[in-house]
């Protein structure tokens, strides 16, 4: 992996971000922070850094989100004091889109690339609204997007994990990663929550209003829903352990770019064998 190092920024923590939401131009967002030393695929090198994360980012159809949201998340987890590197996962092909089994594709690259602490699962157009939202890992799985303004910033139900949550590597391979059977809208975060719990975690979020987060308003161009969630969810334990990270081949394009690695990779079932629930 190409290491750039930066100077330490220790910008002041402000509590709550209320910014306009701006669509700039990528190579504007690079203009703005190459300066800084924000570079690329940049591993700061830092002695206070307390944890390196990788930030997984899924991703089809959506470039206008993308320099909003780096503009927005790097001073974030710089003021963190995080060491950190994006990971942008585009699905290609036709297949309705695959989520969950683009974070496995990520996972695995980020893998190859450096020893990451903390690994967290971010939707492009989810924007966290305050920086004391630490985007570090602990004990426990994390469940970041507690609160969402499209949700009227109320929990939609105890189970809900989606938006960005984040587990350890450790964490990850002991639930064999998100299941790849879900394509389409929907569900797939809900797997992952069962995943969790029969491996005997419990999930954490931020407390108060630290999880409050503002999408970024799109229209879903024409986004399946996936039809099926219902009845593989019901046989999410028999398969944890037969659907994951574990079952799972790909051939990825793989693109260093400035601000983030950038994954493509055409996904189809058949890349994730299994036998039929
Ligand atoms: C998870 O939470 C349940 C219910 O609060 C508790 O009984 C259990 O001990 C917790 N598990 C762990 C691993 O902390
Ligand atoms: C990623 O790279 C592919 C070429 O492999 C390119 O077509 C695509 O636009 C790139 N995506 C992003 C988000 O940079």
């Amino acid at each position: 992996m190409a290491q750039r190092q930066g100077p330490c920024l220790f910008l002041p923590i402000v509590g709550s971000l209320v910014r306009k939401l701006m669509s700039k131009r990528i190579s504007r967002v690079s203009f703005y922070l190459l300066p800084l030393g924000l570079a690329a695929v940049f591993i700061y090198i830092c002695d206070s850094f307390v944890s390196k994360v990788a930030v997984l980012i899924p991703f089809r159809n959506r470039h206008e989100h993308l320099p909003i949201f780096f503009l927005h998340l790097i001073p974030m987890l710089q003021k963190q004091r995080l060491e950190f590197a994006f990971y942008v996962i585009e699905q290609t092909g036709t297949q309705p889109f695959n989520r969950a089994m683009l974070f496995n594709v990520g996972f695995k690259e980020a893998m190859k690339d450096s020893v990451w602490d903390c690994v967290i699962f971010h939707d492009v157009d989810h924007l966290p609204e305050n920086d004391r939202n630490y985007y570090g890992c602990g004990e426990m799985p994390r469940h970041f997007a507690a609160k969402l303004d499209k949700y009227m910033y109320i929990l939609p139900y105890k189970e809900f994990f989606g938006g960005v949550s984040g587990l350890t590597v450790e964490q990850f391979r002991k639930i064999n990663g998100f299941p790849n059977a879900f394509w389409g809208w929907g569900g797939e975060d809900d797997d992952l929550w069962n995943r969790v719990h029969y491996a005997g975690y419990n999930v954490t979020r931020p407390e108060g209003d630290l999880g409050k987060y503002k999408s970024i308003p799109h229209h879903h161009r024409g986004e399946v829903q996936f039809l099926g969630r219902y009845k593989l969810l019901r046989y999410s334990k028999e398969r944890q352990y037969i659907d994951g990270l574990n079952n799972l081949v790909y051939t990825p394009k793989i693109l260093v770019d400035r601000l983030y690695t950038n994954i493509s990779v055409n996904l189809m079932p058949e890349l994730a064998p299994i036998e039929d629930y």
